[in-house]
């Protein structure tokens, strides 16, 4: 039997990130439910961002290896009929500490792959999903912004099946029910800034070995050498002096995996460090599943990050589909890279991304019917497999499906 402590009980859970918890705004939470709300507070030591190993699919299903708050998180996420996130805004999205509470989600989802409208998801590990309820600061906000954070919780609610509400308001909150809107991405010009120094590109991976990104930066400079410097955000004693840095670095570059339909929860930290400067910016986000649209609402936010920072755009290049980069013999690595390292090329040289590169880079943007009938037919036995493959090599395959927060409530 499962969930027999809480069988009659309405659980509603309020997990607050905030800097500067203030109980004034749980008082006025409370007031919108008739059942008590049972609050956490998570500081910064709390949550350690997720560093990308994948062992809660692999090797421990459904547990994440760190040892931090997030243990006792888990259960009640897992047994809350109601979560409610309070969350600090920075830099015009939500902010590292928030980011990390939810790339740390992932654990609550198998690694097996469904196609859910006209893009991958995750399948459910669990019966049921908490809704999802945010609210967010929205001092210094522009209103584009208050968007793009809005849409980008829409977004994470629906891959996580849950049902997604913003509190909004000062005096009374107000309760909106959040609503699919297309990413308002692709929306800023790319524009010009003249300079002859060097690409600097940030590698926003997470992941400290077999990263997909590392890769394929080893390849831009096996291919680009001195026209680029290339710096690892894992190495943050340095992040004082890069964040300084980029107020007189005339081209820089972020590459990252996409986690979560955004920016791992570090590369987020960074950014928050960065002021208003000359140059330009471009982005390259790389991702797990094939399809480009699942990256469109990180590119909505980094095209009011740049303005925000007031640089020239030099673009966002997405790719999607390289999960499996690793797996491939050198060679076939060497050419599922070839292609991104041009368009960072491109970049070096003119210092904007070519658009044509950029749309090729992009396909699939979603899937057309004849490839969601191929998936069902054939190639998800195969995508299974390849989890399958790995869940046998570290004994864990009688265990994949294992819901382990759901059945430590009920004993
Ligand atoms: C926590 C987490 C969240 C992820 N979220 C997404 C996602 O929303 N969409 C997607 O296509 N891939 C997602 N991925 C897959 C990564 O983007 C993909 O594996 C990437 O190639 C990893 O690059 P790296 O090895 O350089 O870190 C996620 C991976 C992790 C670990």
């Amino acid at each position: 039997m499962i969930t027999i402590k809480y069988a009659n009980k309405v659980m509603i859970t309020c997990f607050d990130l905030r800097t500067h918890p203030t109980t004034a705004l749980i008082a006025k939470i409370q007031h919108l439910y008739d059942e008590p709300i049972d609050v956490i507070h998570m500081d910064e030591t709390a949550i350690h961002p997720c560093i990308g190993c994948w062992d809660c699919w692999l090797k421990t299903p459904g547990r994440c290896v760190m040892k931090d708050d997030m243990e006792k998180a888990y259960q009640r996420y897992v047994n809350s009929d109601t979560i409610i996130l309070l969350i600090d805004s920075a830099q015009g999205f939500i902010n590292h500490r928030a980011k990390a509470f939810i790339d740390r989600s992932i654990p609550h989802y198998l690694p097996y792959i469904i196609i859910y409208g006209k893009e991958c998801q995750h399948a459910k590990r669990y019966r049921k999903y908490a809704d999802l309820v945010f609210h967010f600061d929205t001092e210094g906000l522009t209103s584009s912004e208050e968007q793009v954070i809005e849409d980008y919780l829409y977004r994470t609610a629906y891959q996580h099946k849950a049902k997604g509400y913003r509190l909004m308001g000062h005096d009374a909150l107000q309760v909106k029910k959040l609503k699919h809107r297309k990413a308002k991405n692709k929306q800023l010009p790319q524009s010009l800034y003249q300079s002859d120094a060097r690409l600097v590109i940030y590698n926003g991976s997470p992941r400290k070995t077999k990263s997909n990104s590392g890769t394929i930066l080893k390849a831009v400079k096996a291919q680009l050498g001195d026209r680029v410097d290339i710096r690892d955000l894992k190495d943050q004693a340095q992040w004082t002096h890069w964040a300084q840095a980029f107020q007189n670095e005339a081209h820089v570059l972020f590459f990252m995996p996409l986690y979560v339909h955004a920016m791992p929860s570090h590369v987020m930290a960074f950014i928050e460090r960065l002021g208003p400067s000359n140059g330009s910016l471009g982005f390259f986000i790389q991702s797990g599943f094939p399809e480009s649209s699942q990256s469109y609402y990180l590119e909505a936010y980094f095209e009011q990050l740049t303005q925000r920072l007031g640089r020239s755009y030099g673009g966002t290049a997405i790719k999607g589909g390289m999960e499996g980069l690793q797996m491939r013999p050198l060679d076939a690595q060497a050419k599922m890279v070839q292609p991104l390292v041009l368009a960072i090329d491109h970049l070096a040289t003119h210092k904007m991304f070519d658009n044509k590169q950029c749309r090729r880079l992009a396909i699939p943007v979603r899937f057309n019917m004849i490839v969601r009938l191929l998936f069902r037919l054939f190639f998800k036995k195969f995508v299974d497999g390849f989890w399958n493959s790995q869940l046998k090599a570290n004994q864990a395959y009688e265990h994949a499906l294992d819901r382990p927060y759901e059945e430590e409530i009920a004993t």
